[in-house]
């Protein structure tokens, strides 16, 4: 028996790394998985090796109708939706150069698709007396980074509303909460790094007190607890799957550049 047999989860950006390790960590336990995204080929691959409990629907989150036939299509195939994990979302980020064009586009992807999607599947959840909506946020949301604000913006404010969402669905029995991933071993980095974990290990360690990237499935795991019955008290809050990152003061940090020059 699977932890999340007979339940339906629809996971937007689903398709890069982070997203498949979520997907798979839900299909092993049951779950039938809706992959939203706009990355087709990556999408359909992992679908296609998931088997029936997996299906990829093409969706954009910016476009109101692409989440309605998103929602529409999971409830024809799987006869209703539980969970919803807000992923999708774009780097685009000129920091205080960023163009106005580039703030909406950032702000519609990264902040804006999550909400109307939650808006819209609200109801859908109600049917099945109830739900559970986990928001990707970020350490970009808590601290500083260098070159960024359309993202931290994006993520300080996912972090603000999960808990004004979780009150204003409470009455629907839908709960709400947002997870806040580390440096996570990710497409992204895989790319910039030509798949050198090790270098990106070396360079993330500093800042986490596990001197690592985090694992993808690290993060799956934290998700799946906060969609399970497990944690059917938890509402509106945060849980940091950040190695010690945001606990950290920069202290902490000299130390842990002492240990990698020893
Ligand atoms: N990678 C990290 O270190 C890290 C750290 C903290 C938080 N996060 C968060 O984790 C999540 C995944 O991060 P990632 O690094 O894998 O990101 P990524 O950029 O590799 O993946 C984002 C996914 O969203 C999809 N997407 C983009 N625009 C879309 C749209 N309009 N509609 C639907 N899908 C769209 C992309 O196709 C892609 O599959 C994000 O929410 C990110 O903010 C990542």
């Amino acid at each position: 028996m699977g932890e999340f047999d007979g339940k339906v989860v629809i996971a937007t950006g689903a398709s890069t790394l982070l997203g498949q390790a979520i997907v798979r960590a839900f299909a092993a336990e049951g779950a039938k998985v809706v992959m939203a995204d706009i990355d087709v080929e990556n999408g359909q691959a992992l679908a296609a090796e998931l088997g029936d409990a997996v299906a990829f629907v093409e969706t954009d989150v910016t476009s109101d109708d692409s989440i309605d036939s998103c929602i529409t299509q999971a409830v024809e195939r799987f006869g209703g939706v539980d969970c919803l994990i807000n992923m999708a979302s774009t780097y685009l980020d000129n920091g205080i150069g960023t163009s106005r064009e580039d703030w909406l586009t950032s702000l519609n992807i990264n902040l804006v698709g999550g909400q109307i999607f939650s808006q819209k599947i609200a109801p859908v959840m109600e049917k099945r007396g109830g739900g559970s909506i986990v928001n990707f946020a970020s350490i970009a949301g808590k601290v500083s980074q260098p070159g960024r604000m359309t993202y931290s913006a994006a993520k300080a404010a996912i972090l603000r509303i999960t808990g004004n969402a979780a009150m204003q669905l409470n009455p629907q029995n839908i709960r709400v909460n947002s997870v806040s991933p580390g440096w996570t071993w990710s497409s992204i980095m895989k790319m910039a790094t030509g798949d050198d974990r090790k270098k990106t290990d070396g360079v993330a360690a500093p800042f986490h007190m596990f001197g690592r990237t985090g694992n993808p499935e690290e993060v799956a795991e934290a998700v799946l607890f906060l969609c399970s019955d497990k944690a059917r008290f938890i509402t509106g809050t945060d849980i940091a799957v950040d190695g010690g990152y945001t606990a950290m003061g920069p202290e902490g940090m000299v130390d842990a550049v002492a240990k990698l020059m020893e």
